[in-house]
């Protein structure tokens, strides 16, 4: 396993890569602004800064380059180290975000909404070019590119994070083929990321994407949420919560009892598609929504994607379905099969709350970044002790971020009693 290398020289030149710097000062206030509901984040940024844990770390992030990660940047670099940032998903960037972190803040940055595949690609590559010795990864596409065409730049990585559930599912798919070349620590498994992050961000993000490009009404449609992990679990509650009548559905038959005893009504995408009226996959599998649903579905179906990858919903299935196609309104494509009916693709099967609206709330993100911050300084402490391995943020940093979180929003719980800890640690005392 590699070692930390000689501090890297102070940075001289900031790269980039944005759409417009003129947009930094709307950036800077939009990065304020969401700073502003993020004091677990800003609490361990403080700590940062006096404690310096990332001291001349080299860091490559491959994360939505949104308000967020930028707060989340900024305590980074607090902490020392130099970054190298660029978008995880084409779709998912902030414009006015990415032109402040380079022209307020110093921070090199990649990234464009809406770049195409090769863009995409190049601009992590970039962040590969800044020498990492760390990564910071939602989606493995950075680790990835690293373990394929960049395995000359692993030598230098000790460590890295991961921050989403298909990073994770990948990272232990390497781990299991001996191909994974440093620990990495799923940030994504922290109880305080899934148990929030994943439901009250996904559910809330998942259909402000929604309503912002198609201005639908929830109150009265029949949604079908496909997949029921944390993400499909918070956007069942949600949609439900504004009156509609939603149906899940999954392959998992605890999941699918979860659901029905949640009050779900729980079928196959098959039945699915024939009645529903808005449909959102996020299972992080391929082919959810495919050639024989969007055939059964009724005229104007709307189907959206919030998994991480664009591949849930069978797009070039659908192009062939389609006999005519046309933009309707931005990020809703509209396409009308031979059987006379329309299907309208949201923001090109890509996460739809990123796509179309700001992806989660700041407030949910402060506990998922305080994770990845304090993973990373965790990892920087321990790296010598760790195997090539996926890991879990360990148990009393989660527990910090609890508390963290809670002190900020001046809730207060009860502590045991000596009797109560006596009790719990004991077998013999009975009714
Ligand atoms: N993933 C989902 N929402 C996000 C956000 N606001 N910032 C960064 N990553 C995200």
């Amino acid at each position: 396993m590699a070692t930390i290398a000689a501090p890297a020289p102070p940075e001289t030149q900031i790269k980039y890569d944005v759409k417009d710097l003129s947009l930094a000062a709307e950036g800077r206030k939009r990065i304020e602004w969401a700073g502003a509901s993020m004091p677990v984040l800003a609490l361990i940024r403080e700590e940062f800064r006096r404690t310096q844990p990332l001291k001349g770390i080299r860091i490559a992030a491959c994360l939505h380059v949104t308000t967020e990660t930028a707060n989340l940047m900024l305590a980074l670099k607090e902490g020392g180290a130099t970054i190298a940032l660029c978008a995880s998903n084409p779709l998912s960037t902030q414009d006015e975000t990415a032109a402040a972190l380079v022209a307020e803040y110093g921070i090199s940055t990649f990234a464009i909404k809406g770049i195409d595949s090769e863009g995409y690609y190049r601009h992590i590559l970039a962040t590969v070019d800044h020498q990492p010795q760390f990564t910071m990864d939602d989606g493995c596409d950075l680790v990835t590119l690293l373990h394929t065409k960049r395995q000359d730049a692993l030598a230098e990585v000790i460590a890295g994070t991961e921050e989403t559930t298909t990073g994770v599912i990948r990272l232990r798919a390497m781990a299991k083929d001996g191909v994974l070349r440093y620990p990495v620590v799923a940030v994504n498994d922290a109880l305080t990321k899934h148990m929030f992050d994943n439901r009250y961000g996904t559910g809330q993000s998942t259909l402000d994407g929604v309503i912002r490009c198609t201005n639908a009404l929830i109150a009265g449609c029949t949604f079908v949420v496909a997949g029921y992990g944390w993400c499909g679990r918070g956007l069942a509650q949600r949609a439900h919560g504004m009156g509609a009548q939603v149906i899940v559905t999954e392959i998992d038959p605890t999941k699918a009892l979860e659901a029905v005893m949640d009050g779900y009504r729980v079928m196959p995408m098959e039945e699915a598609a024939k009645v529903g009226d808005i449909f959102v996959t996020l299972t992080g599998n391929k082919g959810v929504l495919r050639k024989e649903h969007f055939e059964a579905m009724k005229d104007g179906a709307i189907v959206a994607n919030s998994g991480h990858f664009n591949v849930e919903i069978d797009i070039p299935a659908l192009e062939a379905l389609a006999e005519a196609h046309r933009t309707a309104r931005p990020f809703v494509e509209e396409y009308r099969l031979r059987n006379g009916r329309t299907v309208c693709l949201l923001a090109e099967g890509r996460l739809i709350n990123l796509a179309a609206a700001e992806g989660h709330p700041a407030s949910v993100m402060d506990m998922s970044f305080a994770n990845q911050a304090l993973a990373a300084e965790y990892l920087l402490g321990e790296y010598k002790n760790l195997e090539q391995k996926v890991y879990p943020v360990p148990e009393h940093l989660d527990q910090r971020v609890a508390k963290l979180k809670l002190e900020a929003m001046g809730v207060a719980v009860d502590v045991l009693t000596p009797e109560q800890v006596e009790y719990l640690a004991g077998w013999s005392e009975g009714t």
